[in-house]
């Protein structure tokens, strides 16, 4: 469930009209709403409220600073993959202790900014990583907590981009691998062991893959134990799916999640942490545009709007479907006709949907692009030289710009040419 809905024919987030934040901010915009983003939050923790447990919220998602701001103050711990992420969760106001690292190609100047700010735990990825790691926090006298992410081999049956949990893919050490790590782990200075952390992939639809792979880390988890090593914490990752779709095909919901993990891990007595990110946000926020013209081609009509694949880059990469409405709710029994709704960008992959059925729309009127709250501005770029799309934030009938749009000027600004052109 989220907070945009029709209001007397009208698109709003929450009680304010999508219209007027598209009069005075312009488009394209990312617009999140603050009920949704509290909403989601609280299903997590609901869903874990069985046990000592912390939601990290996966910065990658959305890292704009009042939605970090909003879940921080929410309890909200923090899952960051760099050292930019993990200065957005600082300045956001999120203390290192809730704060945890992961990724796996972390430098030593990420390690040390993090270690001198404060962090939970390091998720670990590589045996160079451990190493590095040890001798840097032993040089800074310090002994960090870290957690080694075990790549379980299961298949999380989702986009082939996104999958992170079999063998072939990039992350973790090999399962069968970890007791010789953790041995290892155990005998660098600057290192405590703390925990085992693992995250199989993004969108997943099924539980099946999470009850697999947390089968494997209870019963890893038993034998590190036996092996005399503490673990008190298990990271479970994030990539809860969530409904592109307005259909009856909804992927398992937290509560559900939540119940695979008690069946799974939870007589292990450990605090469990989880590091969603899409379930929160996607749903949370929506890319409102513009048309700009509809074109009549051959055999298909096209919908150029005023955001592009730079805005909102899923469906060019990943194929990814973004349900697209039109702000003015269509008269009941009105018409709609299949457009093929495109960006300005000079490139084909520049479309968003393929024979969308939509009312007839107009130069003007606006569109909205559902669950684009994860993975949408963070991933935008100026590509075309398109300036930064900006963000809004609503709560109630209130609502603020987060992110202003880069005026033409402070986007050349960032470029200089050199004195001996
Ligand atoms: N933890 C780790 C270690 C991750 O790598 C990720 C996502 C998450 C948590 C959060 O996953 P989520 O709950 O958001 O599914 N750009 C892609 C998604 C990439 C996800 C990368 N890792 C997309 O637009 O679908």
């Amino acid at each position: 469930m989220d907070h945009f809905n029709y209001h007397g024919g009208e698109l709003h987030a929450e009680d304010v009209p999508l219209a007027r934040i598209a009069a005075e901010v312009g488009t394209p915009v990312y617009v999140y709403s603050a009920a949704t983003l509290t909403r989601h939050f609280g299903l997590f923790r609901q869903a874990l409220d069985w046990t000592d447990h912390l939601v990290c919220f996966a910065v990658k998602s959305n890292s704009n600073l009042a939605v970090l701001k909003l879940l921080g103050d929410l309890g909200a711990g923090m899952d960051v993959v760099s050292g930019g992420e993990y200065l957005r969760a600082k300045a956001a106001g999120v203390p290192g202790d809730k704060i945890v690292f992961s990724g796996v190609g972390k430098t030593l100047a990420e390690m040390r900014l993090a270690i001198e700010g404060g962090i939970r735990q390091f998720n670990i990825e590589s045996e160079p990583e451990m190493r590095a790691l040890s001798e840097l926090a032993a040089s800074m006298g310090a002994a960090v907590p870290v957690a080694i992410r075990v790549n379980p081999d299961v298949d999380a049956k989702t986009h082939e981009k996104i999958a992170t949990g079999k063998s072939e893919n990039k992350f973790g050490i090999p399962i069968a691998k970890a007791r010789q790590v953790y041995a290892e782990a155990a005998s660098l200075p600057g290192l405590r062991v703390v925990g085992v952390d693992v995250h199989i992939g993004s969108q997943l639809t099924d539980l099946e893959p999470y009850r697999a792979a947390y089968d494997k880390v209870a019963e890893l988890t038993r034998a590190l134990r036996a092996d005399g090593h503490v673990i008190s914490r298990l990271d479970l990752g994030g990539g809860l799916g969530i409904p592109y779709r307005r259909d009856n095909n909804a992927p398992p919901l937290p509560i559900e999640y939540g119940q695979v993990i008690r069946e799974t891990v939870g007589d292990l007595g450990c605090e469990i942490e989880i590091e969603p990110g899409r379930n929160i946000t996607g749903n949370a926020g929506v890319l409102l545009a513009s048309v700009i013209w509809l074109k009549e081609g051959e055999g298909r009509d096209f919908l150029i709007v005023d955001a592009a694949m730079n805005d909102l880059l899923r469906p060019a990469i990943y194929g990814a479907h973004h349900d697209i409405v039109p702000v003015i709710e269509a008269a009941p029994g009105a018409a709609v006709q299949p457009f093929d709704v495109v960006g300005p960008v000079c490139e084909s992959g520049d479309t968003f949907q393929k024979g969308a059925e939509l009312p007839l729309l107009a130069a003007g009127d606006l569109v909205a692009f559902r669950s684009a709250g994860a993975y949408g501005a963070v991933m935008a770029s100026e590509y075309n030289s398109r300036p930064l799309v900006p963000e809004v934030l609503v709560s109630g009938d209130q609502f603020a710009v987060i992110r202003a749009r880069p005026t033409f000027e402070e986007m050349l600004a960032r470029d200089s040419i050199p004195a001996w052109l």
